[in-house]
């Protein structure tokens, strides 16, 4: 950080945010860039609520000191989609109606797409243990675990027809 603030990269765009000392990733996007997917819920890095893409690794953004990410590259749930183009594992989502509150979506949707972007085709063994740490206290973890299979074959097919 400098006086001028931390630069990074969220969602694609440039930005600099003053963030202030010792603010979290996750209050940066939240607060400073109004980017509320990421979602506040324990705070201490043990739900997954707060999970974004750091250089498309899955991360805890409410541990995660602000200038530590300083030009890094960040994606948030707003970044992996749009509205009127879901992206494959917000569709599988969508499609296995895999949420009650969708408090923990986010974090499942991000941590999803962190999984498929390294493995195409992870068996529910696999996605089962990938989410492990991402808690739902609605208990809505077998849609959870159908809606990522659905977004590994929306990708798949994606993929294939790119290549065509
Ligand atoms: S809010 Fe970050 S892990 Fe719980
Ligand atoms: S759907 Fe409510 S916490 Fe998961």
């Amino acid at each position: 950080m400098n006086a001028a603030g931390i630069s990074l990269t969220v969602n694609r765009c440039s930005c600099t945010v003053l963030g202030g000392t010792g603010a979290t990733l996750l209050q940066v996007l939240r607060n400073d860039l109004g980017l509320n997917g990421p979602k506040y819920g324990c705070g201490l890095g043990q739900c997954g609520a707060c999970t974004v893409l750091v250089d498309g690794v899955a991360a805890r953004a409410c541990v995660i000191p602000a200038q530590e990410v300083a030009g890094r590259s960040i994606t948030t749930l707003e970044g992996l989609g749009s509205p009127h183009a879901l992206h494959p594992v917000q569709q599988g989502f969508v499609d296995a109606q895999a949420a009650q509150c969708g408090y923990c979506l986010n974090g499942m949707v991000m941590m999803a797409a962190a999984l498929l972007a390294r493995e195409p085709d992870p068996s529910e063994a696999r996605i089962r243990a990938e989410l492990s740490g991402n808690l739902c206290r609605c208990g809505t973890h077998v849609e959870i675990v159908c809606a990522v299979r659905r977004a590994a074959v929306l990708l798949r097919e994606q993929r294939a027809e790119g290549g065509r």
